[in-house]
């Protein structure tokens, strides 16, 4: 189960700053505990649905949303597969560490950072799909590391036609899993020699209307 992190921290405070218009339908995808989802209910969303493929997380989200009498909507799948319609915010913390194994990740634990060798399996897809998830003014707030390449996330939001840049920015030193597999990410050329730090970014893309 992933403990909200620097990542989610990072993430929530865009969410802050967005703003969530009132009456948002909004979309968490990968959302763990759900704390960036309850985020989005407290800042006025009135719908909030929240994604994971983790049945652990899932329940967690659901007893979250429960004890802090939340209204989330909690839906277990693959983000794509799992959200239906278009959404005003949708927000992203998804898995993003690159990993030498090319099998999918063993113990479920694992999908919470495994995402591919570029660590890029997830935000690709997410890129992709971005234009067909926002309603007409809607916003993506993703968070990542700069490990698994920011330009590429700009490059092909930009290329589905949505506004992006990077809204929000903080280093912070590798947690475990990175200082493992720190010589690896050095081999591969993903960071730099004796590199122990990495810096998170928030992506902003909106869809903006033409001649809006
Ligand atoms: C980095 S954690 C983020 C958790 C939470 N949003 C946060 O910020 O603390 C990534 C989450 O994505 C989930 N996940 C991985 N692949 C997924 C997929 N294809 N569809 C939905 N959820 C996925 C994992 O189970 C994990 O809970």
């Amino acid at each position: 189960m992933y403990a909200p992190q620097g990542d989610s921290e990072l993430l929530l405070k865009a969410l802050r700053r967005a703003p969530v218009p009132p009456g948002a339908r909004m979309l968490d995808v990968c959302t763990g505990t759900g704390v960036v989802a309850f985020g989005g209910v407290r800042l006025g969303a009135s719908e909030v649905h929240a994604v994971d493929l983790s049945l652990r997380a899932t329940l967690t989200a659901r007893w979250n949303a429960r004890i802090r009498r939340l209204p989330l909507t909690v839906h277990r799948g693959d983000f794509l597969e799992r959200a239906e319609g278009r959404f005003d915010v949708v927000t992203a913390n998804p898995p993003y560490v690159p990993t030498a194994s090319t099998a999918p990740p063993a113990k479920t634990k694992d999908r919470a950072w495994d995402a591919g060798d570029d660590g890029r399996d997830c935000i690709d897809r997410l890129c992709r799909a971005a234009p067909g998830l926002l309603a007409e003014g809607g916003v993506l707030l993703m968070v990542h590391s700069d490990i698994c390449d920011t330009g590429r996330t700009i490059g092909l939001l930009q290329g589905a036609g949505l506004k992006a840049s990077v809204v929000s920015r903080r280093a912070q030193p590798f947690g475990p899993v990175l200082r493992r597999r720190a010589p690896w990410l050095e081999y591969r050329g993903l960071t730099a020699p004796g590199q122990r730090e990495e810096e998170l970014v928030v992506i902003r893309a909106d869809l903006v209307s033409p001649g809006a």
